[in-house]
């Protein structure tokens, strides 16, 4: 991998893989691929499923406190490989659906578990970062399924950034919902509108160009 090269990371905190979560970050990950196709930048997009890893709850003994900032339960799961991926992109974008107007557990582990990487000197400082959010209902509560993120995100240091797509017409986050607008109608997890699919190549274009 040259110098020049930077990723961004897709992760989808859905423990469904196939569902509406990933259905968006498809589409941004497809809309960061076609732009690095036209230009020179080095950007390479790397998407990766957390139900893949196992992450343990952390369990508040504090040892990330002190020096030298290590986590015990990291000996006996996949916290570690977590880390290194998260590490070693330069943009973050965690897509999340609503769980009781929250992130999923196992996104919450993820969270928590993040802490040594915030005690040693904010290690994912200055990150680009930004968020998906997914949900079953019209207002099922990704407003706060975002909220926790976001504040994830600046508890460690990174830097949150929204889509810049129409001024008037669009909101900033990609978000969507497996309720229609007229309320009475469900659509397919894997087929998410074209708004909100529009959105999520938005918010692409937006860590592309800063990138
Ligand atoms: C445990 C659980 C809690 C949920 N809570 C909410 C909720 O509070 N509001 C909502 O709109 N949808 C809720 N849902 C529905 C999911 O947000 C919805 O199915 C979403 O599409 C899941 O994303 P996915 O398809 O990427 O897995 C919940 C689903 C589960 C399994």
């Amino acid at each position: 991998m040259s110098n020049d090269q930077k990723t961004v990371l897709l992760l989808n905190s859905s423990p469904r893989k196939n569902g509406l979560t990933n259905a968006l970050l498809t589409a941004c990950q497809e809309k960061l691929d076609a732009l690095n196709s036209n230009e020179e930048k080095k950007i390479v997009s790397k998407s990766i499923q957390l139900s893949d890893f196992n992450i343990q709850h952390c369990t508040g003994c504090d040892a990330c406190l002190k020096k030298p900032f290590a986590c015990p339960l990291s000996e006996k799961d996949d916290m570690p490989k977590l880390e290194k991926e998260l590490l070693s992109a330069s943009a973050i974008i965690v897509g999340a659906p609503s769980y009781f107007a929250n992130v999923p557990a196992i996104m919450k582990d993820v969270i928590d578990r993040s802490r040594p990487m915030k005690m040693a000197k904010y290690k994912l400082k200055d990150k680009i970062f930004s968020a998906i959010t997914a949900s079953g209902l019209q207002n099922g509560g990704s407003n706060f399924v975002a909220d926790t993120l976001i504040h994830w995100a600046i508890i460690q240091g990174m830097i949150v950034v929204g889509a810049l797509g129409h001024p008037v017409l669009m909101n900033n986050l990609p978000s969507e919902s497996l309720q229609k607008l007229e309320l009475t109608s469900f659509r397919k997890p894997s087929e998410p509108s074209d708004l909100a699919k529009g959105l999520s190549e938005s918010l692409a274009k937006r860590v592309f160009g800063l990138l």
